[in-house]
């Protein structure tokens, strides 16, 4: 069942519009809500009348509809929903989402939007296997978008081949696995990632290379079971995926306040590269060069150490705490030494040596050290990292 959730759905233009109108009742039956948007292209296909009888709710149409914009904004519009549906996604619809276009409402949305998205896409077989939309969609599922179908099979056109939009149950299914039922379900996560910027003056700062890939992924695969992320995330070169709450901070000292305000939480899982030390005499004016030529003396001072305050809290602790620990040597016993002293519960160790390739790279070879002992995992991709690791997450809370 699908009670109580929204669902923006966006209708493109093709001939398998007509089925998204089945679409709707369907979602409808199961207590979900849908707010319809109709392209300028699918009013060939559906009527806006018949659109919006079917969801009982207005239809929006056009961007520049004023009246739509006193009503709802169209970033709330986008964001005001748990999931965005696309169906029938069209090859044009797919490019201009692959290349971030925002020319109408739809594509406007889709943009603006803080959650999920699932594309049923349809368009004739040809156009389905067109190098350029076969690269838009390797595009759309490295942004996070997922996708349901399409179906092979006769199409309205007469060719034969993949391209049907999927059958409507099988979207309520995609919808439904979207919406996630997982173990995790209503369990609140905490997930810090990427570096953080340390200020030297107005203009300059101390930072480290961590891309946030590995804390992005993780945030990613924990949402994909269902848990709600809090992911705290310094300056990255990631971005943060869709469906979880983000915070951005600059500094140790803003990560740790998110931190403190995000509690309380069931786990929280510290992939983020805290700088150890912030710059005590940072200047509050841009520094110049004086006539002199002597270089200016930074000061340092330890920023507070955002993993080791959570794993010793003394009320309210997370029932499981991860630190990461990124090290060049020694690893295990540099990492198990790291946990004791920290008083974490688990640690996840990897070798950053630059011959690894590890550090911003796409994959990576971890460590998980825990109460058990050292347990090393082959080199993955980082995703399948993430979901191993939220998989233990979710054995660890406890299934549901
Ligand atoms: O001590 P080290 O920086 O190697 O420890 C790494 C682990 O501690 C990571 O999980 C990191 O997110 C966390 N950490 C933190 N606050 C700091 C320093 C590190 O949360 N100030």
């Amino acid at each position: 069942m699908l009670t109580n959730k929204r669902i923006l759905l966006i209708i493109g233009g093709g001939i398998a519009a007509f089925k998204s109108l089945d679409l709707i009742r369907r979602l409808r039956d199961q207590g979900a809500s849908v707010t319809p948007v109709l392209t300028k292209a699918a009013e060939e296909f559906v009527t806006p009348l018949s659109t919006s009888a079917l969801a009982a709710q207005k239809v929006y149409r056009d961007l520049f509809d004023l009246t739509d914009e006193a009503e709802m904004g169209h970033i709330e519009l986008s964001r005001a929903a748990d999931l965005v549906v696309v169906a029938p996604a069209t090859a044009d619809l797919m490019a201009k989402m692959a290349h971030g276009h925002a020319n109408d409402l739809a594509s406007t949305l889709l943009m603006a939007t803080d959650k999920r998205v699932l594309i049923a896409p349809a368009m004739n077989v040809r156009m389905w296997e067109h190098p350029a939309t076969q690269r838009n969609l390797a595009v759309l599922r490295g942004d996070g978008v997922l996708v349901a179908g399409p179906d092979e099979g006769n199409m309205a056109c007469g060719e034969y081949g993949p391209g049907r939009m999927s059958e409507v149950p099988d979207i309520i299914a995609a919808i439904d696995a979207a919406l996630g039922d997982g173990p995790l379900k209503g369990r609140h996560v905490i997930v810090t990632s990427g570096p953080t910027h340390e200020p030297i003056d107005p203009v300059r700062y101390i930072a480290n290379r961590s891309s946030g890939a590995q804390g992005a992924a993780l945030a990613a695969a924990l949402r994909d079971l269902g848990a709600r992320v809090s992911f705290v995330t310094g300056p990255a070169k990631v971005p943060p995926p869709a469906g979880v709450d983000v915070i951005r901070v600059e500094t140790a000292a803003q990560m740790a306040e998110a931190v403190a305000a995000a509690h309380p939480a069931e786990a929280a899982i510290f992939a983020a590269a805290v700088a150890d030390w912030r710059v005590e005499n940072a200047s509050g004016s841009k520094m110049k060069k004086d006539a002199s030529g002597n270089a200016p003396a930074l000061e340092f001072t330890e920023n507070p150490d955002i993993l080791a305050g959570v794993a010793q809290m003394a009320a309210g602790r997370p029932k499981l705490v991860v630190g990461f620990a990124a090290e060049t040597d020694d690893v295990v016993a540099n990492a198990s030494a790291k946990r004791a002293r920290k008083g974490c519960d688990w640690i996840v160790a990897n070798d950053v040596s630059p011959e690894t390739g590890i550090m911003g790279g796409p994959e990576n070879r971890i460590v998980l050290i825990t109460d058990d002992g050292a347990e090393e995992w082959p080199r993955l991709p980082k995703d399948d990292v993430a979901r191993r690791l939220a998989q233990r997450v979710a054995e660890a809370l406890g299934a549901n």
